[in-house]
């Protein structure tokens, strides 16, 4: 399983979103450790404060059936012609179940795609990037 079958796989992902309030739709692929892709996409609700995002549904999806770890993640939104990445409340949640080295990539319907990590979205995460560092030892310290 490479970007680029990951990717197709959040695309066809997308075809399931439920977006009757924003019309913005949105698929994602998790690739699981055991080598199983997870997918999801958003499902929006009248309470526009309930909606789920596509890649927390891809999440808890891998992860309610059994998959603790994800190695890496792609996005489509079919609706941008840019690539648009993970809200911050998903960024937070996938760091849960992802290295930081994990890969991501995001791109709409321009060919444009931003490969890039979870640690590049969400850097000084203290799950697994803050521990040892000089700057949290400072902190303890003072
Ligand atoms: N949305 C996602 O599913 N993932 C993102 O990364 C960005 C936003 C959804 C939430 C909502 O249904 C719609 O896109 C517009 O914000």
């Amino acid at each position: 399983m490479n970007m680029d079958e990951l990717f197709h796989a959040a695309e066809r992902a997308a075809e399931a979103a439920y977006a009757p309030y924003s019309h913005f739709r949105v698929g994602a692929a998790l690739l699981g450790e055991s080598g199983t892709v997870y997918t999801g996409c958003n499902v929006e609700n009248r309470s526009f404060g309930l909606t789920i995002c596509a890649e927390r549904t891809a999440a808890v999806t891998g992860v309610s059936r059994g998959e603790r770890r994800f190695s890496a993640l792609a996005i489509f939104t079919p609706d941008s012609a840019d690539p648009v990445g993970p809200c911050g409340a998903c960024r937070q949640v996938l760091s849960e179940f992802m290295a930081g080295g994990a890969q991501v990539r995001f791109g709409g319907s321009s060919p444009e795609r931003i490969d890039t990590t979870i640690r590049e979205l969400y850097p000084f995460d203290s799950l697994h990037d803050l521990a040892g560092t000089a700057s949290v030892v400072t902190a303890r310290n003072t």
